[in-house]
């Protein structure tokens, strides 16, 4: 039921802070030091030898991929490739000795996903899957697994498993970077109470929802706009990407900023919104740098900073601010302004949110 909510997805952007703690439950035992998951402890050896790890998804699960990638080449040092399974499943992919396929999916129904997981088993890889829905045919068909636990999302947008299957790849790269030794005992404790302290921040993001409606009237009749971020916040800017195209039909594009200059800066002008993500850590110099790039081309900006940010905030036309948090925790925070932000900007437009045209939840048929 969406009780006090107006639709679902915006219930279910407002229920991140619950499906976290849900997504931890047994599985992060702050006090002893430890990380439980079954799938990978039962299957230690073939996590610690890893020559390489193939991650495959569609859409939102895609997204989160990218972020895994960041993650398990950081605190594991494990070569990870991330790959669309349409793609995927019709090529001749190489899979040798050693290798781990992980398949990420929320509906665990996905037909291309579905397909690349039997390629990959076919191929012989091990094969982890990172599902939401319990008894689906990817969690039943997996070697090993992890539940991201979000309970059920109605919304056709994904946005709580999203957040939650970010949560569970920090969770095994933490666990396989402290198998392998390739993270110290301080990063790893550090970054176990960075995430304990996530909820409490989303909880506080979640708060900027006035601002972001204010910005929403400003902008909602626009017919592009912008995102982007560096490093692990790339990712992020094009999933703030997809979320506005899909329920608003506002055509709008994800970009690393540093590729703004090799083309699409010639689309910058006074009627194009750019969504900045602008977060203390990462790269903070070279944004500035993006950030007069557009102003200077009378861009209008809309920075995600952190609390008592100056220099980005001097140049932005709008700033929303979040709480500071470790980079590689950071697209849980700073997800949630551009997932509030397609959702009022889907609502003043008068669009059907949790249902939008020409999509269903789980693409079950090619
Ligand atoms: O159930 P899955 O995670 O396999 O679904 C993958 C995509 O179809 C899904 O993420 C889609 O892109 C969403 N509508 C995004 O909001």
């Amino acid at each position: 039921e969406k009780g006090e909510y107006k639709h679902f997805m915006l219930k279910e952007i407002y229920e991140q802070p619950k499906t976290i703690l849900d997504t931890l439950r047994g599985r992060l035992l702050i006090s002893d030091g430890l990380i439980c998951i079954d799938g990978i402890e039962s299957n230690k050896e073939i996590f610690i030898n890893a020559k390489c790890i193939t991650i495959v998804a569609c859409g939102t699960s895609w997204h989160s991929s990218l972020i895994g990638e960041y993650l398990l080449e950081e605190l594991a040092r494990i070569p990870v490739k991330v790959e669309y399974a349409s793609e995927f499943r019709y090529r001749n992919p190489i899979i040798e000795e050693q290798n781990i396929v992980i398949v990420i999916s929320q509906s665990g129904e996905t037909a291309d996903t579905i397909a690349a997981l039997k390629l990959a088993k076919k191929k012989g890889a091990f094969v982890f899957g990172i599902c939401n829905v319990a008894g689906s045919y990817i969690a039943r068909n997996v070697d090993a697994g992890a539940y991201t636990h979000a309970g059920p999302e109605i919304g056709v947008a994904s946005t709580k498993s999203f957040t939650s299957q970010i949560t569970v790849l920090f969770l095994l790269a933490l666990k396989i970077g402290k198998y392998r030794s390739t993270i110290t005992n301080i990063r790893y404790e550090f970054l176990c109470k960075e995430l304990i302290s996530v909820p409490e921040k989303m909880n506080f993001t979640l708060k900027i929802d006035n601002n972001i409606q204010k910005i929403s009237k400003l902008y909602h009749h626009v017919n592009n706009f912008l995102y982007l971020g560096r490093g692990i916040n790339f990712p992020v800017s094009l999933e703030g990407a997809l979320k506005l195209k899909e329920i608003s039909y506002i055509h709008a594009e994800g970009y690393p900023a540093g590729e703004m200059k090799h083309g699409p800066i010639a689309l910058i002008d006074e009627n194009m919104p750019v969504v900045v993500i602008a977060t203390k850590k990462g790269y903070y110099e070279k944004i500035i740098g993006n950030i007069q790039e557009i102003k200077a081309r009378k861009g209008k900006i809309i920075a995600i900073v952190n609390e008592g940010d100056i220099q980005a905030s001097k140049l932005a036309d709008h700033i929303i601010e979040i709480p500071i948090i470790s980079e590689e925790l950071s697209p849980l925070i700073t997800i949630i302004p551009l997932q509030l932000l397609a959702y009022q900007i889907a609502y003043l437009r008068g669009k059907n949110v949790d249902r939008p045209r020409n999509l269903a939840k789980s693409v079950t048929v090619e």
